[in-house]
């Protein structure tokens, strides 16, 4: 069995549509409502790309019982091999459960009782006791569950079947709160965008024909990606160029670079582009990217000529940061002035882009009641401006949504192809 599993973070439904925009259909299962099963093996998947994901899996079985008692007999069994295939030394062992029914102190039972099955087999073996079902990243990383010696088995329920992993990759959730926190120049006015959703926009904007037409010339027997792999790809995309004509302080910029793209940013305000600069100059200092790009120049996204690129990801301009409902007329005003900004610049662009050339804008929809939204017209008129909806097999338009419970002013996904 050569699949991945991936668990899926806070809105799954985007981390699913992130996996099948980079990977395509074919190679894409949804399991339960947390988790997707790729048919792609752990070590040819670029997961520090993906937003939407906090868990890299090896498959490596599926069982035909969604009984505990079952899956602990199965465990019992299988894990004296299973240990004895890893490298000597002191085992990590940890449990994390999905969509299954079982309380966190039947997970820990079953977890010393596994302990101690392989201790029999003289091994020692340190158990990360679980007080939730699912172990947090923090645990699997403090815990070394990655390291060659750790051992996290993730079960995730199917239907009737329960599915075995194994952790191979965890979200670096320092080096994400650094990108999002630790940058010099951050701007509540303009937003807040987080590198994750940063991520999937990008990741939305490149499509499936990135990962085919590189799949055939990366390794396939490590445990995850190596870094010559990484840099293989890296080196690839340098030919990439991403456009974001709404920069802001740059944040999906700066995740372009770290996946190795080139890019090209603008924005209407010059105080915006100083700003993007110095960001990805404090990012350049820090990371591994290509040299903070000298292609930033302020710019009305309704009337700028770009240098040719070959995608665009952006948060367009949301409007007023509303932090109650508004009244209706300004609400009213507020869509009008986003919608012809976003309707302009897609007219702009239209001349600029090569056919099917694709683009991700995070453009704003307004929560009018509690899971009720307003979206601006120009989502019903995409064919007039000159572009295909790109569309995902198992996630409806609807839910290309990014927002908080609280939240007024929600991101929608839109993602299109120049015709
Ligand atoms: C929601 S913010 C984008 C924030 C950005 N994602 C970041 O990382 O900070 C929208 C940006 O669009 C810019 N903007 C508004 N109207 C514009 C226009 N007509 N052309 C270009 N930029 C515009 C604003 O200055 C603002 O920086």
């Amino acid at each position: 069995m050569n699949d991945s599993l991936v668990i899926l973070g806070r809105q799954p439904r985007l981390g699913l549509a992130e996996l099948e925009s980079l990977y395509g259909s074919d190679n894409v299962v949804a399991v339960g409502g947390s988790a997707a099963v790729l048919h792609i093996a752990p070590c040819s998947i670029d997961f520090a790309r993906l937003g939407g994901a906090i868990r890299l899996c090896k498959m490596l079985t599926e069982l035909d019982t969604t009984n505990w008692k079952q899956i602990e007999r199965f465990l019992i069994q299988a894990s004296p091999s299973q240990a004895a295939k890893m490298p000597e030394g002191k085992m990590h062992l940890g449990f994390s459960a999905y969509d299954l029914s079982i309380s966190p102190q039947q997970l820990l039972a079953t977890g010393l009782t596994v302990k101690k099955v392989i201790q029999q087999t003289g091994r020692s073996v340190r158990l990360v006791p679980n007080k939730t079902t699912e172990l947090n990243t923090a645990q699997v990383i403090h815990n070394n569950l990655t390291k060659p010696n750790g051992w996290e088995l993730v079960f995730v329920r199917n239907g009737e079947k329960t599915l075995v992993a194994q952790t191979v990759f965890v979200q670096n959730i320092d080096s994400y709160a650094e990108r999002d926190f630790g940058r010099p120049k951050r701007d509540a006015r303009v937003g807040m965008l987080p590198p994750k959703l940063a991520q999937i926009i990008i990741n939305l904007a490149t499509g499936p024909s990135e990962f085919a037409a590189i799949k055939d010339k990366l390794s396939n027997d490590a445990i995850c990606m190596p870094p010559e792999d990484v840099q293989k790809m890296h080196s690839e995309r340098r030919n990439t160029t991403l456009l974001d004509p709404f920069c802001g302080t740059g944040v999906v910029l700066q995740e372009a670079l770290l996946m190795g793209y080139s890019v090209i940013g603008t924005d209407i305000e010059p105080r915006m582009i100083d700003y993007t600069r110095q960001n990805l100059e404090w990012l350049a200092a820090k990371y591994p990217v290509n040299a903070a790009p000298t292609d930033l120049a302020s710019g009305d996204a309704t009337a700028t000529q770009w240098p040719p690129v070959s995608m665009v990801a952006c948060e367009t301009y949301l409007g007023r940061p509303f932090t109650s409902t508004p009244k209706p007329e300004i609400l009213a005003q507020t869509m009008t002035d986003c919608n012809l900004i976003i309707k302009k610049f897609l007219r702009n662009i239209h001349g600029q882009l090569r056919p099917g050339a694709r683009l991700c804008l995070a453009i704003p929809a307004w929560q009018v009641k509690t899971g009720q939204f307003r979206h601006l017209p120009l989502v019903d008129q995409i064919t007039d401006l000159g572009y295909n909806q790109v569309r995902f097999e198992r996630i409806g338009d609807a839910e290309l949504l990014y927002y908080r419970p609280d939240q007024i002013v929600a991101r929608e996904l839109l993602i299109i192809t120049r015709k």
